[in-house]
């Protein structure tokens, strides 16, 4: 794919799509994977740069991963320290669940020392937040003045009791993790609003004791963990420029199969549903553990609305996208309690803002968010700059698709962090709503 990539507008959109495996859970399935006795099996791995990040980096520490066709795994597991000490640094590249998983289950790994470090974009974020409560358990945590490179000593570990100080399911994941080593009882985290509950939920599927609250959880010392099969549910975050894109473009029609729907990720959907959406779930079905279904998505007028902190984390990476919703409702939107998005791949308030500004929307930012005046009617177009984040490439697309004159994006290749054949997609489903439905629009 060239750098530069342009989405033409599409008169229609009408088919049927299934996205990648989702990509939080593929990481978690790789590393939980690794620490188990025995070999896990995982199907409808989502495969992309980052979770090909997760797969070398535990082959790093000694781990055999087995790949059969594109999406089934077979990961070999060392059990809780079996873990080996690398030769050298462990490349996270533009993974942050990454680093700030494994440095949960490194810090465990006691006497042994690992470096991990990342891309320029990985390199910028924040550490800290790990760094903080895994040095509180007894780890040797080093960091750059809270940036990469990050160096951890394995020690063992005590249990704490940990207020996260931002929402952050990859924090609160490294804890509950280095919670497993603890010699002394129950870790708990304390969440300032629920965030996803993937590890939570897969600890406890491979026999760890995990008591989930609404706002904490607690995990206990572990003996050994067995995943055994896992089959990972199609990614929402993946589904929902589809989803948005079906929602902008008159006269679309489209189901996306085998969905997760674990409410801690669906706030993009109750957003939208709000702004007068047309989402249909049905065949509502457990998907690798998870709440999961199948959706329907017909074309629908917005009216805006304003999203507070309480619905960011359910929503977070899908910010950009209800932003672009908003861009075709009617009337201001607001999202406030969103500063965290400076934080993510880039700085996505600004990316989203200078994006949507681009194209002709009326759109500013504020310190903790953005606030979009909406025009009924198709975006005029344009030229924007992903910025190499993966989530603005496809905030392009979509605003491509339902755009007048079509939107030329720069560094498109960006998508492939976290969904390499999107574009492939997008213009499957484009043929099919141009062969399929003649009649419709
Ligand atoms: C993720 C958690 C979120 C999210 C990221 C994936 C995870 O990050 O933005 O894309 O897999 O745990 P934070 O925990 O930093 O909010």
């Amino acid at each position: 794919m060239s750098a530069a990539t342009f989405v033409e507008p599409v008169p229609r959109l009408i088919g049927h799509v299934a996205v990648p495996g989702d990509k939080s859970i593929s990481h978690r399935a790789v590393l939980i994977g690794a620490i188990c006795d025995g070999e896990t099996r995982i199907t409808n791995f989502g495969r992309s740069a980052d979770t090909e990040a997760t797969i070398e980096a535990v082959r790093a520490c000694g781990v055999t991963v087995y790949e059969h066709g594109h999406d089934t795994l077979h990961v070999f597991g060392v059990g809780l320290r079996g873990l080996a000490q690398p030769a050298g640094p462990i490349d996270c590249r533009n993974a942050g669940t990454l680093v700030r998983l494994f440095a949960g289950i490194l810090a465990g790994q006691a006497s042994k020392e690992f470096e991990l470090t990342g891309d320029a974009s990985l390199s910028a974020r924040p550490m800290g937040r790990i760094a903080e409560p895994l040095a509180a358990m007894g780890a040797g945590v080093e960091t750059d003045d809270g940036r990469l490179p990050l160096g951890i000593q394995g020690r063992p570990l005590h249990a704490i009791s940990y207020r996260l100080p931002v929402a952050s399911a990859q924090v609160k994941s490294a804890i509950l993790l280095a919670g497993l080593y603890a010699t002394d009882g129950e870790t708990t985290v304390v969440e300032p609003a629920p965030t996803r509950d993937h590890t939570e939920r897969m600890l406890e599927a491979a026999g760890a004791h995990v008591v989930r609250r609404e706002e904490s959880v607690s995990v206990w010392p572990a003996e050994r963990l067995e995943l055994g099969e896992l089959e990972v549910p199609g990614d929402i975050s993946s589904a929902a420029p589809f989803v948005v894109a079906a929602t902008l473009v008159p006269g679309a029609e489209v189901h996306i199969h085998g969905v997760n729907l674990n409410p801690r990720r669906t706030g993009l959907l109750t957003i939208l549903a709000r702004m007068g959406a047309n989402i249909t779930t049905y065949n509502r079905r457990e998907l690798g553990g998870e709440p999961g279904g199948d959706l329907e998505i017909r074309s629908a007028e917005l009216v805006g609305t304003t999203v507070g902190p309480a619905e960011v984390p359910a929503a977070i990476d899908e910010l950009p996208l209800f932003a672009l919703a908003a861009s075709c409702a009617r009337g201001e939107s607001r999202l406030h309690g969103a500063e965290e998005l400076r934080a993510k791949e880039s700085d996505r308030i600004e990316a989203t803002v200078d994006a949507l500004r681009a194209l002709g929307v009326r759109a500013r930012s504020t310190d903790d968010g953005l606030a979009v005046t909406g025009i009924p009617a198709r975006l005029r177009g344009g030229r924007i700059s992903s910025r190499g984040d993966h989530r603005i490439a496809m905030l392009g697309a979509v605003a491509g698709l339902a755009s007048r004159e079509g939107v030329r994006i720069d560094d498109a290749e960006a998508v492939g962090v976290s969904f390499p054949g999107f574009f492939e997609m997008l213009e499957e489903l484009r043929r099919a709503s141009a062969v399929e439905q003649p009649d419709r629009a």
